[in-house]
């Protein structure tokens, strides 16, 4: 019943051209299998953090906080202890609950934001921020300009942001295996929607750079670079495919299990996991991320 409502949601949404607002949810399971997110974001900021300038009473937002995690265990303790507040935003109101609930401190809040908005309620976010992260969130909006103006809005004069989203990732290549095949169609009409503006792009850095150079902001540093996680088991990479994909849902629940196999033999296929019939390769990912430190004038 309720993937026959997703369903019949994405037939409507497509129809009249709007985007089916669909995001991860998962707030336990993304927790528990966020291994590669978590290392990752913890590498940028050790790598960044003290080539910000930061000044007493610093107000700091994190967009697309997921269930916080990141936020709560591995940006806030690295925060110098003077800052004023720490927000963590996300599109989906089950990701903020589950935020909300988990990680309850003084200066640590999380509220509803949609980065991809056109008309985001500055007011709302008054007096805005010296420092804006995001880390994994900003490759899920295909509208980049919208989101890096709304970064960009959201940071009073002379604030920094520093964002790491996903460029290039096999993953993606799956997504448009399993939307060509018969079996998975239905289900995955909009799979474009999904895949990372930068997937298929010969130099994603420098289209980065372009885009947050025109919205304003001065590039301190902007890096794309290739990293590997090994999730050790397939369950475990099974687990993580689960917590980001998006296309679940919308699957019957008695074929969802088929349909994370398929996924794995089609991503083993595709040469996106180094498969020799060794465990360790099988359950290794390759991927490209942008780390980028930018500055607003
Ligand atoms: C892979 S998770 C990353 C969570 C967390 N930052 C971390 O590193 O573990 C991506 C998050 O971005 C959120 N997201 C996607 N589109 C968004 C948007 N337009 N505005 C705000 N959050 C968004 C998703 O809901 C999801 O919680």
């Amino acid at each position: 019943m309720l993937e026959q409502r997703n369903l019949a949601r994405v037939d409507s949404y497509l129809r009249t051209g709007r985007t089916l607002f669909r995001t991860m949810h998962k707030a336990e399971l993304y927790s528990s299998s966020h291994g590669l997110q978590k290392r990752d974001a913890a590498h940028a900021l050790t790598e960044y953090l003290d080539h910000m300038t930061w000044r007493p009473g610093d107000r700091v937002l994190d967009v697309g906080c997921g269930p916080g995690f990141v936020t709560a265990q591995e940006l806030m303790p690295r925060l110098p202890q003077d800052f004023a507040i720490l927000v963590g935003t996300d599109v989906s109101h089950a990701m903020v609950q589950h935020a909300t609930s988990t990680y309850v401190q003084p200066k640590l809040k999380f509220a509803h934001l949609d980065i991809s908005s056109t008309h985001i309620d500055k007011e709302l976010w008054e007096p805005g921020f010296d420092k804006i992260f995001s880390f994994y969130c900003l490759h899920w909006i295909p509208d980049q300009r919208t989101a890096v103006n709304n970064i960009y809005h959201l940071l009073r004069p002379a604030g920094e942001a520093l964002v790491l989203l996903m460029a290039k990732c096999p993953v993606f290549n799956v997504y448009t295996a399993q939307s060509n095949k018969p079996k998975w169609q239905q289900y995955m009409k909009d799979a474009s929607r999904y895949i990372s503006p930068y997937h298929q792009l010969k130099d994603p850095k420098s289209e980065f750079i372009n885009i947050v150079e025109d919205v304003g902001f001065h590039v301190v540093d902007c890096d794309c670079r290739q990293n590997k996680f090994n999730y050790g088991t397939l369950e475990r990479l099974k687990d993580a495919i689960k917590a980001v994909n998006p296309f679940m849902d919308r699957i019957p629940e008695e074929l969802q299990e088929e349909y994370l196999n398929d996924c794995l033999s089609e991503a083993r296929r595709i040469k996106c996991t180094e498969s020799n019939n060794n465990v360790e390769e099988v359950t290794t990912v390759s991927y490209d991320i942008i780390v980028a430190h930018i500055k607003k004038p």
